[in-house]
């Protein structure tokens, strides 16, 4: 996802190849009319209520990072497919009264999923807003009893080399692992995510589980969840031990925290001409920054 240098990284990664070349023809006839007159006036007139308008099914679904189905936006599309081939199982561990395995259904249950807008930044600065269902975290944790000693929550992803061809290789150290403060996993906001646009989530974003944090960078998004975790440290974190100059723990969506490659000052949100600045917290400020109160982000990126 995230190694190459900037001056590595094509256009056509920073989005869809479809959307790439849309643009590639927009630029022509653009630049066949005088370009520089015609963009920059428009900039300021972008509606400013597109801030939570869904990006397309089709552009969620077919750009998207998910290493264990292959490098590349396009790849995980192309791989999936074979996820949910068996039942799904989740397996809660650690300091709590109630662990064991669950079926899918019957870790969800009684909850039903919901519809919740979010806007989703990625570190590599494009973004997208989606539609997600599904059931908040703080609806589910409970039901385990954690203890006083819970003070994190890991996440794993299923490692199956057989269903994920992305594990046959070493891209990443398998399987890929994230973890939040207990105090992040229980903000209404935090997400267990089992669809979007109202279907059920497809393998290529997370089938069938995935946690979804929008005011932290996507990579904190973990997919195909088969493991959770109370901690009484901070959990290891599979991008913050690939690069840990580059991935902190919190990857809270930071403006004024640079990526030591690029800035994270604007983003391109997918369907966009025009990058929009990024907002600290991805917008969510309000509602999180109370979480961090007294700590140094700059720092604790
Ligand atoms: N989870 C796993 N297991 N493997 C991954 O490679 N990529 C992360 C995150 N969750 C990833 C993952 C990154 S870098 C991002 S930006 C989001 O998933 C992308 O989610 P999306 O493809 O649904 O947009």
């Amino acid at each position: 996802m995230l190694i190459k240098k900037p001056a590595d990284i094509p256009p056509s990664e920073i989005t869809s190849p479809a959307l790439y070349a849309r643009r590639r023809e927009f630029l022509k006839s653009a630049a066949a009319l005088g370009a520089a007159a015609i963009w920059s006036p428009l900039e300021p007139l972008r509606a400013a209520d597109d801030d939570l308008k869904p990006t397309p099914y089709k552009d969620i679904t077919a750009y998207n990072n998910f290493v264990e189905l292959g490098p590349g936006k396009t790849a995980p599309a192309q791989y999936g497919g074979n996820l949910r081939a068996k039942p799904w199982t989740v397996a809660v561990e650690g300091h709590c009264e109630k662990p064991g395995q669950f079926g899918l259904e019957d870790f969800l249950k009684p909850h039903q999923p919901e519809e919740r807008i979010y806007r989703l930044r990625c570190v590599e600065t494009w973004s997208m807003v989606v539609p997600w269902l599904g059931v908040p975290l703080n609806q589910i944790l409970p039901r385990f009893k954690p203890t006083s000693d819970a003070k994190y929550v890991e996440f794993t992803t299923l490692l199956d080399p057989a269903r994920m061809p992305g594990q046959k290789t070493r891209l990443l150290d398998w399987p890929y692992v994230e973890g939040l403060r207990m105090d992040e996993a229980m903000h209404p906001l935090t997400l267990l995510a089992t669809g979007l646009y109202g279907k059920e989530l497809p393998d290529q974003n997370g089938a069938p589980l995935r946690l979804v944090v929008p005011w932290k960078y996507g990579f904190k998004s973990i997919k195909s969840i088969v493991k959770i975790r109370f901690a009484d440290k901070q959990p290891r974190t599979t991008w913050n031990l690939e690069a840990p100059d580059e991935y902190g723990f919190y990857a809270n969506v930071n403006p004024a925290v640079d990526h030591p490659r690029w800035s994270q000052k604007r983003e391109r949100r997918i369907g966009d001409f025009f990058k929009r600045d990024t907002v600290l917290f991805n917008g969510y400020g309000d509602q999180v920054a109370g979480l961090y109160a007294g700590m140094d982000l700059r720092k604790q990126f």
